[in-house]
């Protein structure tokens, strides 16, 4: 049996005593962070689907506030997003108040008429957020589908007008649906999208945003976010994107056979790791900026991470940018600013590292730790960090440079028995640079986010080591690395 509190984040978001799912209704109001997540208000399980609540000024410190959405006796409360409706144009505001409008799916129970159905529905809040009031209206969307969902609202401006769009999927059918709309309440069907890759079973939690090339304003893409369930066995959930471009009617990717860009792959992981799945951006963020947030869990074995009395966590919030390299785009996540220092960063400067593992009087344990390191690769056939080590536990996140992948292992991370698929070993493209490759590793209690060459490539972990495996040392096989500087910043809890 695990002791209460054991594992519990110290830096990124968790209920109290509940279980959440993926974030919802990420929208940024006066200065405000709201973060609207799938809840079972009454366990610990999923279940009960509700919308929680929580409230940021930086989307590091949270604070909980009470059941937004809940469910009732006809309908849970299953994923969508929130817009502040400025103009008032659902009606559902007062003359002199903008509503903000939530458009969530309401997946049917027994009780309802509907059973079977998922349809999409509003709930509207006239007190910033606080309380919520179902529309009467409902369902706005209805398709008489079993499985359309997880609706993404934004406003549009553009050649063909302005409205408001929603990107939903087919979920079993792997498709995402556009919509338009002027008033939030009647919806008109635009386009569908689908690719053909990868083989998955269903595709859930879409958004699809505009982004600036190179921070050039004149000059922007589109980039659809799709989750994706794998085939049991095949990795679970994880996240893809498509950059291209949107007309205000369709979407089209730049990439993949047959387009005009040979150059960009028609689709890309967003994150390399098990642990970052059901990712979708906020509405409205101050200076354009486009945040992305995560649930850093696996549909595979979320039911039975070994946490209580909560289960479930946020990824760290995360910035993203769109960069041109010719004729191919890239994306770039970076933590957003807001983690503090709990105490002085030490370094490690420029040493060689030879075939091993090079102990550092460093230790990373349960409290979180942001480490930045810079290795040139030498000789080195694989180099890198292991962390969490201890009797015969150990993380490994380090560099083949024969495969040229950043590997992330934690097949002896610790305790993962409790899901087939939990004891993994990831590998992502990584190409140095100049011979070089930058790492930074946000560690927490029971993850560990890797950034590789500036947000270029992100594998996000989940791990339960014990609370004594607190090695840190540096490692090379074949060859000699050299480590370039190391910098290890003790953060500040942020608790809930
Ligand atoms: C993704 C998901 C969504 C759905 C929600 C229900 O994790 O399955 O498709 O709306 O969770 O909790």
């Amino acid at each position: 049996s695990f002791a209460a509190e054991a594992y519990r984040p110290r830096i990124h978001y968790t209920a109290a005593d509940t279980w959440i799912n993926d974030p919802n209704g990420l929208v940024h109001i006066d200065g405000i962070y709201h973060l609207f997540f799938q809840n079972n208000p009454f366990g610990k399980d999923w279940g009960n689907m509700s919308w929680g609540h929580a409230v940021s000024r930086d989307l590091i410190h949270w604070q909980d506030r009470p059941i937004a959405i809940p469910c009732d006796q006809d309908e849970q409360v299953y994923s969508g997003s929130a817009v502040l409706d400025k103009a008032n144009t659902s009606g559902l505001g007062s003359p002199g108040s903008s509503p903000l409008v939530a458009v969530y799916t309401s997946a049917y129970s027994q009780a309802s008429a509907r059973h079977g159905i998922q349809a999409q529905s509003l709930a509207f809040s006239l007190d910033g957020g606080e309380t919520w009031t179902k529309y009467d209206g409902n369902p706005v969307l209805d398709r008489s589908s079993p499985h359309f969902r997880d609706p993404k609202v934004f406003r549009y401006k553009g050649p063909s007008g302005e409205y408001w769009v929603m990107a939903a999927v087919e979920a079993i059918d792997r498709k995402v649906v556009l919509y338009r709309s002027d008033n939030l309440k009647d919806w008109t069907y635009l386009s569908e999208f689908t690719s053909t890759s990868p083989v998955v079973t269903m595709w859930e939690c879409p958004d699809l945003f505009p982004l600036p090339v190179d921070g050039d304003p004149a000059n922007t893409k589109w980039v659809l976010i799709v989750s994706l369930n794998r085939e049991p066995g095949e990795g679970g959930s994880a996240v893809i994107f498509f950059v291209g471009d949107f007309d205000g009617l369709v979407f089209t990717p730049d990439g993949g056979p047959g387009t005009a860009n040979p150059d960009q792959p028609e689709w890309e992981w967003l994150d390399h790791g098990r642990d970052y799945y059901a990712t979708v951006s906020y509405n409205d963020a101050p200076d354009g900026r486009r945040i992305l947030i995560g649930w850093m869990n696996n549909s595979d074995y979320s039911g039975s991470v070994p946490t209580t009395p909560w289960r479930g966590a946020m990824a760290l919030p995360r910035e993203v940018t769109l960069h041109s390299h010719g004729s191919r785009f890239t994306l770039r996540q970076r933590v957003v600013e807001g983690l503090e220092p709990a105490g002085a960063t030490q370094t490690h400067g420029l040493r060689d590292v030879p075939d091993g593992l090079h102990p550092l009087n460093l230790s990373v344990g349960e409290d979180p730790v942001l480490i930045e390191a810079v290795f040139d690769a030498g000789s080195s056939a694989e180099f890198g960090l292991v962390l969490r080590q201890g009797g015969r536990e150990e993380t490994r996140v380090v560099y083949d440079t024969v495969r040229e992948q950043l590997v992330v292992d934690r097949r002896s991370s610790g305790h993962g028995s409790f899901g087939q698929s939990f004891p993994s070993k990831e590998t992502a493209p990584v190409q140095l640079i100049g011979g070089r490759l930058a790492l930074q590793l946000y560690v927490d209690v029971a993850s560990i986010e890797a950034f590789a060459q500036g947000g270029l490539v992100t594998v996000t972990e989940q791990i339960f080591a014990s609370p004594s495996s607190t090695g840190l040392s540096l490692y090379s096989a074949n060859g000699t690395a050299q480590l370039i500087s190391l910098k290890f910043t003790p953060l500040k809890e942020a608790p809930i």
